[in-house]
């Protein structure tokens, strides 16, 4: 692993100021029921919504929010749709990757003047809450990064929107923000995608493995992270690498139909919590064998976690130079076994939990083989 950490913040150019995340908009078949599970299994509240009720002819989006992560979910009302093409090729996946900026019209023409591939003009929509701008480009496969102004904005979410209060709000499961999000590339696509990263909108590389750091006796990835400036955004990119038999980046490149976003890493500050509650909920978890557990105290040192309670709940533990991590990944959302959720608790590590990998990665495999897709 080659961890350039030190430079993360100096080696990032700021011609794209990036305040967060705005919101990701996942594309599925059925907004209702779909938008039912996340709020029902993670705890997210159905705060906005936009569909025939409110004007809206060709589509639904549900807008869930739990503390600062924002989920968009949406489905088409319509035959013909850009969003039933993305349904058709990839099933339910994330189609924007939503950044929160000061200036929509800038971000716009600072990335595409650097080679990003437009998707949307700047556009000013307003109502009587006021007014955002919104620009769009393409990342990695038919993925969007909007940019969202909403300075001027006092709404629920976007103009068009209604706010909403539901009688059914499950109570939340402490989730507070996006940690970070992973995108899976095609072979030998990883290094024109940190170009991507570097050159159009001016993040610099925090960490690399490559397929020795991370390999098992059958699969391999390569990956590389990805952070803006200010390290509110980090986006690690998985390439597949040759293995034995089909890794999980092999698998969702042919069930996604090429590029898209594998997971979202959601952070909590009582892992221990999230996961029980999660669990109680129904959302399944890799499984993680009891062995794991065996060394882990030799490989971590002193937590401040009950080893015996993270080994109940199945909690992942990984150490760096400036502390650790509490981390758990969900199996895949979908039916097609595409994007998952990762739960992340950092206890002053900045890392992404690679010495979870392998034994991690030996769990996905089991999984795999039930799938007969290994
Ligand atoms: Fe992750």
């Amino acid at each position: 692993m080659t961890n350039i950490l030190p430079k993360q913040y100096t080696d990032a150019k700021d011609f794209l100021e990036l305040w967060g995340t705005d919101h990701v908009e996942i594309y599925v078949g059925n907004a209702k029921q779909s938008a039912y599970y996340f709020k029902t299994a993670f705890g997210f509240q159905e705060v906005a919504y936009a569909g025939l009720e409110t004007g809206v002819t060709d589509r639904t989006s549900y807008v869930l929010q739990q503390d600062k992560i924002r989920l968009v979910i949406t489905s088409s009302l319509v035959k013909d749709s850009t969003i039933n093409e993305h349904l058709n090729e990839h099933g339910d996946g994330v189609k924007i990757v939503a950044l929160w900026v000061p200036d929509a019209t800038k971000a716009f023409s600072e990335t595409t003047s650097r080679g990003a591939r437009p998707y949307q003009k700047p556009q000013v929509i307003e109502d009587t809450n006021g007014k955002v701008v919104t620009s769009g480009i393409y990342t990695y496969g038919e993925t969007i990064h909007l940019f969202v102004e909403r300075d001027d904005y006092k709404g629920p979410f976007l103009p068009g929107y209604v706010a909403r209060k539901p009688q059914y709000q499950p109570s939340g499961v402490g989730l507070k923000y996006i940690d970070h999000m992973v995108g899976n590339v095609d072979w030998g696509q990883m290094n024109t995608w940190v170009k991507f990263y570097a050159e159009v909108m001016g993040f610099s590389q925090i960490i690399s493995f490559d397929d020795k750091d991370i390999s098992t006796e059958y699969t391999a990835l390569m990956s590389k992270v990805m952070s803006n400036g200010n390290g509110r955004i980090k986006f690690p990119i998985n390439e597949p690498a040759e293995g034995k038999k089909r890794s999980q980046i092999e698998e969702y490149i042919d069930f996604y139909n090429g590029a898209g976003v594998q997971h979202l890493a959601l952070a909590t500050d009582n892992i221990i919590h999230t996961i029980h509650e999660l669990r109680a909920r129904g959302v399944e978890f890799l499984d993680v064998p009891d062995t794991y557990y065996n060394d882990l105290k030799d490989r971590v040192g002193a937590i401040e976690e009950d080893m015996e309670v993270l080994k109940k709940y199945k909690i992942l533990v990984d150490r760096d130079d400036e502390g650790y991590l509490l981390q758990l990944f969900t199996r895949p959302l979908m039916d097609r076994p595409t994007v998952f959720i990762e739960i992340i608790q950092r206890k002053g590590a900045t890392s992404f939990g690679k010495g979870n990998f392998k034994a991690l990665f030996e769990a996905i495999e089991r999984e795999q083989e039930q799938r007969g897709t290994l």
